[in-house]
């Protein structure tokens, strides 16, 4: 978890930034407002925090933020400027009249701290008001387009597992099925990395379409070769009843199958310590590509560097991932 981190030149001079978090919460959030907080302040720049995401910037709930507003959250779940999904900033009148009240008080950039449907308006708010922005990837899907890892994955991939090591224990005992489902609901890397690092036997990714049968063959095989207890882990997709379902058909296979939703624990707690030095090292970095003079571009890690890439090419591509895992998971639990 050591990037390289590149020496930008500052180009130009910020008297005053703002910053919020947008989206679902993620672990690691806190630590990526406190460094681009004491980053900024460090660099001569005031900060102003908005309070729950873009509809704080909406309703003017900014506050100026010193060392000690940051002080005591490194280590803490969730996000001290709360956060919000906005609907109202789906409008180019409001996001106009946003720019127009950030400049008002002498804003000249906004870190937004989100996932894919944030960096959507971030960017149109640059797009169409000039209003310099950059993204820092906050989520604990993992799944923003142009970056390796998000804040908040490797936490919630370790709550997960925490879980799924438990379950593990009943499966064995009763020598049943367990079916556990994890976030991700049109994404499908949680499920990815749980499946390999907790050994289940299937992992059924948000647009997996493996038939019943196919599963039901692969629990078959593996009884056959004596072992009666299996976990299966699901993406939760968009269906909310998709891993009820599925559990149901199985047991009526007659297969000894039960559910396991874990939901938004998955969300909260104290950050790892990966995603506490991933939110410094990109809150930081963020301040630093603003003052090198770039904009509406998102910093993340690439190939073991921090590198930007234009929030254009962000929103609205899907960040692919490779069959390889799931594959992998199998044939390491088989
Ligand atoms: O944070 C991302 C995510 O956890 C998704 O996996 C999930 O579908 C969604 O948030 C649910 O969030 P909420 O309950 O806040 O709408």
């Amino acid at each position: 978890m050591m990037w390289s981190i590149p020496k930008l030149q500052p180009t130009r001079a910020l008297k005053r930034i703002a910053v919020l978090t947008s989206g679902g919460d993620a672990p690691g959030m806190n630590a990526a407002v406190r460094a681009v907080v004491r980053t900024a302040l460090e660099r001569g720049i005031e900060v102003f925090g908005v309070q729950k995401g873009f509809s704080g910037l909406v309703q003017g709930k900014l506050e100026p933020m010193d060392r000690s507003s940051v002080a005591n959250i490194l280590h803490r779940g969730g996000t001290i400027l709360k956060t919000d999904r906005c609907d109202e900033f789906r409008q180019p009148s409001v996001r106009r009249k946003v720019a127009e009240d950030l400049r008002a008080r002498g804003i000249e950039a906004l870190v937004v701290i989100g996932g894919d449907g944030s960096f959507t308006g971030a960017h149109l708010l640059e797009q169409e008001t000039g209003l310099p922005v950059i993204g820092i990837p906050g989520t604990i899907d993992n799944d923003v387009y142009g970056t390796d890892e998000t804040i908040g994955f490797d936490t919630a991939v370790n709550t997960a597992l925490e879980a799924i090591d438990r379950i593990r224990d009943t499966a064995t005992s009763h020598e049943r099925t367990f079916l556990i489902e994890v976030m991700g609901r049109s994404a499908g890397f949680i499920a990815a990395a749980v499946g390999i690092a907790g050994g289940a036997e299937i992992v059924l990714l948000a647009d997996s379409t493996m038939p019943l049968d196919a599963i039901c063959a692969t629990l078959k095989s593996s009884e056959e070769r004596g072992k009666f207890s299996s976990l299966i882990v699901v993406a939760e997709g968009d269906d909310p009843n998709r891993t009820p379902n599925l559990t149901k058909a199985l047991n009526e296979r007659g297969f000894q199958a039960r559910a396991a939703i874990l939901g938004h624990i998955q969300r909260g707690g104290s950050p790892s310590g990966h995603d506490r030095v991933l939110a410094s090292v990109l809150g930081a970095s963020a301040v630093d590509h603003l003052l090198a003079g770039q904009s509406n571009v998102m910093v993340g890690i690439s190939a073991g560097a921090i590198v930007s890439v234009p929030l254009a090419k962000v929103v609205g591509t899907k960040k692919p991932m490779s069959n390889d895992y799931i594959e992998l998971a199998t044939v390491l639990a088989t």
